[in-house]
């Protein structure tokens, strides 16, 4: 497609394309040239997208804190969701997994061998020694928002403490390595670096997503790969990095019973820390923080 200069420009801005997206589009067209794989204008956000998944992520990061305050042994999962659901609608927004492909909670819990998606139960209380993952995710005016840390209730083996640690430092340099006009690989690579030089893997099958009017949009983002590969990593695009890293295996099952609770293959340890990110001009913004 040609658009013209003086138009206005495709992100809805409202701004003349030549003093908006035409530059950058003309980066694009010549990494696209050179055999880079680049974005959709699609999931590019314009200033109100951005400013209204900033608000959203800023909610996100409330609940969070909510449970970062109360979490503690001999709570019930469901209890997590409780809090969850009464500080995310105390902020006149959605709980994103509520009912999402039929998901039946409004959080996700995913404890010790549980990679992601582990479902809050009013039976499940936290143990000592249980490292787990709490997953928020929120709807705020139609935008997504989405982060998870881990928690480490009462004494921790060395062991998970470390896995918890390691997978928070692969996030880290995931998020080192990610510069406007780079690739998805880079990150990808340095996840994956972080994790194996520390006797772990890196979970293949879930990787973090673009997120904007939807929940999961284009790009998949792999946790693994190699550097300049993979989707340029352009202003604009919003997604999240949430490496899931594996005590031993990094192959995964899926509860037949319940249909959503992921776990080790091997029953080994897995743990996840997620944020998301804006790409700007000039490096990043985590949004969810
Ligand atoms: N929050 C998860 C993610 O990081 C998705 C959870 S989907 C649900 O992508 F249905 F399980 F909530
Ligand atoms: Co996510």
């Amino acid at each position: 497609m040609i658009y013209s200069k003086n138009g206005a420009c495709w992100c809805g801005s409202k701004k003349k394309y030549k003093h908006c997206h035409y530059e950058f589009d003309q980066k694009l067209i010549q990494m696209k040239m050179q055999g880079y794989e680049v974005p959709p204008k699609s999931i590019i956000r314009n200033q109100k997208d951005i400013q209204i998944l900033r608000e959203s992520a800023k909610i996100n990061t409330a609940v969070l804190d909510a449970v970062a305050k109360k979490i503690c042994e001999g709570m019930s999962t469901q209890e997590i969701d409780d809090i969850v659901t009464e500080v995310t609608h105390a902020h006149h927004a959605k709980c994103a997994p509520y009912r999402y492909e039929g998901y039946p909670k409004s959080v996700c819990t995913s404890i010790n061998e549980v990679v992601c998606h582990g479902i809050p139960d009013s039976k499940r209380i936290l143990k000592s020694g249980d490292i787990v993952n709490v997953d928020v995710s929120t709807i705020f005016k139609g935008y997504f928002s989405d982060a998870s840390r881990m928690f480490m209730i009462g004494e921790v083996s060395d062991n998970a403490r470390k896995l918890v640690e390691v997978t928070r430092q692969a996030l880290q340099a995931g998020l080192d390595a990610l510069k406007p006009w780079g690739t998805l690989g880079d990150i990808g690579h340095a996840i994956q670096q972080v994790a194996e030089s520390n006797g772990y893997n890196v979970v293949r099958v879930f990787g973090g997503h673009g997120v904007g009017k939807e929940f999961h949009e284009e790009p998949f983002v792999a946790h693994v790969g190699r550097p300049n590969t993979g989707m340029v990593t352009a202003p604009g695009m919003t997604f999240t990095i949430e490496p899931m890293i594996n005590e031993g295996t990094y192959d995964v099952e899926i509860d037949p019973e319940d249909g959503w609770t992921v776990t080790t293959k091997d029953k080994k340890l897995s743990a996840q820390w997620e944020v998301m990110v804006l790409v700007t001009e000039d490096g990043y913004e985590i949004l969810t923080q």
